[in-house]
């Protein structure tokens, strides 16, 4: 067999380093042993019947056989101009501000193709959702991390950022409620990124992958309720996380026009919109009555209290994550996330994710997913108690 080399572009590509991580995790399954993985961002409750339902009554509609329209029903696009208003006061005019995607991570990959040209700096959270550089490498564009600290609430601080770089951004990634570190945004943050991201003519992509995932009573904001946001930017949201139909591939753009044209024209290109039938069920997960989402979040609250309560007892020190599905823990000394993870996995048969494998700034960390029932997050700690890592602090 011919062996047809890769492009320049694909070997340019950044590694995956979750690739690994799975590999070893199979060993250790394949070697007979009961592993909680907590290393994965999969939801693992099912989709809501009510939304099932309305795909499967939809599937049988021929209208949906055919080839849907390019830029996706206006059905669709209306439904999620309805929910940007109820959700969060935003109005939206459903043609010209709503792009449907492929799930969120298809259009985080298109954006740069739309924006940006080889050689451009994009500014990227440091730890952040791995996607990001995949997109900027095939837009051969130039990525600037931008630092998330602890004792910033891990938000970027624009005032860090060399003058030259903040000058030099064309496109900026931001995600709140955030992965990995389930930190979430304030009015005042987002007020100030939309002033930095005028100033120096950046376009802010504000990944709202978690958007209906905040705890204590908080509703995590869009960053499209603040002042001037649709001047200077998008919102990406997904299906994926608020209503578990993550492998159904569906969500959307919203915001500035322009940009929101841009991916719309990709789109041309690539393909031809989502299959019609998904694009109803949609429609009706955003118009149909909110419970399945409350029901959702009290779900991952609980279990965030019940595993951020059983490591806070063995000794761990650890803060509750605000939002998101994820709770990011720190490293106790001695160890890196790697050799942290690898530790937990052979000797508790624990997964988690190494913080180093979201950025340089990840590293002292590891992400856990609140992806299983509390009965095995329980468990979880139990055997990572056995290992006697936090005694002194008992
Ligand atoms: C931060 C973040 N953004 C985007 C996505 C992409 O979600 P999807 O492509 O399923 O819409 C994920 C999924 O894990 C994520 O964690």
């Amino acid at each position: 067999m011919k062996n047809f080399v890769q492009s320049d572009l694909l070997q340019s590509l950044p590694k995956q380093f979750f690739a690994s991580l799975v590999e070893k995790v199979g060993r250790v399954i394949a070697q007979g042993h009961d592993v909680i993985n907590l290393g994965q961002g999969n939801p693992d409750q099912p989709t809501p019947g009510h939304i099932v339902e309305a795909l499967q009554k939809a599937a049988a509609n021929p209208r949906y056989h055919k080839y849907s329209p390019f830029r996706g029903y206006h059905f669709l696009k209306e439904a999620v101009a309805a929910f940007y208003e109820r959700e969060y006061n935003v109005k939206l005019d459903p043609e010209k501000e709503v792009a449907i995607l492929f799930g969120g991570k298809a259009g985080l990959v298109e954006i740069p193709q739309c924006l940006v040209n080889p050689g451009d700096v994009v500014l990227v959270p440091d730890p952040g959702y791995p996607d990001y550089w995949s997109g900027i490498a095939l837009a051969r564009a130039k990525m600037e991390m931008m630092p998330l600290r602890a004792e910033n609430g891990f938000l970027p601080d624009y005032k860090e950022l060399p003058l030259n770089v903040a000058e030099n951004a064309k496109l900026m990634f931001l995600n709140y409620p955030n992965n990995p570190t389930g930190a979430i945004a304030t009015k005042e943050f987002f007020a100030e990124t939309v002033s930095f991201a005028a100033k120096n003519d950046i376009c802010v992509v504000h990944d709202f992958a978690y958007g209906a995932i905040g705890f204590d009573g908080q509703k995590p904001l869009s960053f499209l309720q603040t002042d001037g946001a649709k001047e200077v930017g998008i919102e990406i949201y997904t299906f994926s996380k608020t209503y578990n139909m993550a492998g159904w591939r569906v969500g959307f753009a919203v915001g500035n026009e322009n940009v929101i044209e841009a991916l719309n024209l990709l789109q041309d290109h690539l393909y031809v919109s989502i299959f019609g039938a998904i694009q109803e069920a949609a429609a009706h997960a955003l118009l149909a009555p909110q419970d399945c989402v409350n029901e959702l979040v009290e779900l991952y609250e609980s279990r965030r209290n019940v595993f951020i309560r059983a490591l806070k007892d063995i000794g761990w020190d650890v803060t509750a994550p605000a939002g998101s599905f994820f709770a990011w823990l720190p490293v106790p000394k001695g160890f890196t996330s790697e050799t942290f993870a690898d530790l937990l996995l052979e000797k508790a048969h624990v997964v988690v994710a190494p913080g180093i494998g979201f950025g340089e700034y990840g590293e002292g960390y590891v992400r856990a997913g609140l992806l299983t029932s509390q009965e095995r997050l329980e468990e979880a700690a139990e055997r990572i108690a056995k290992l006697n890592l936090f005694h002194d602090k008992v």
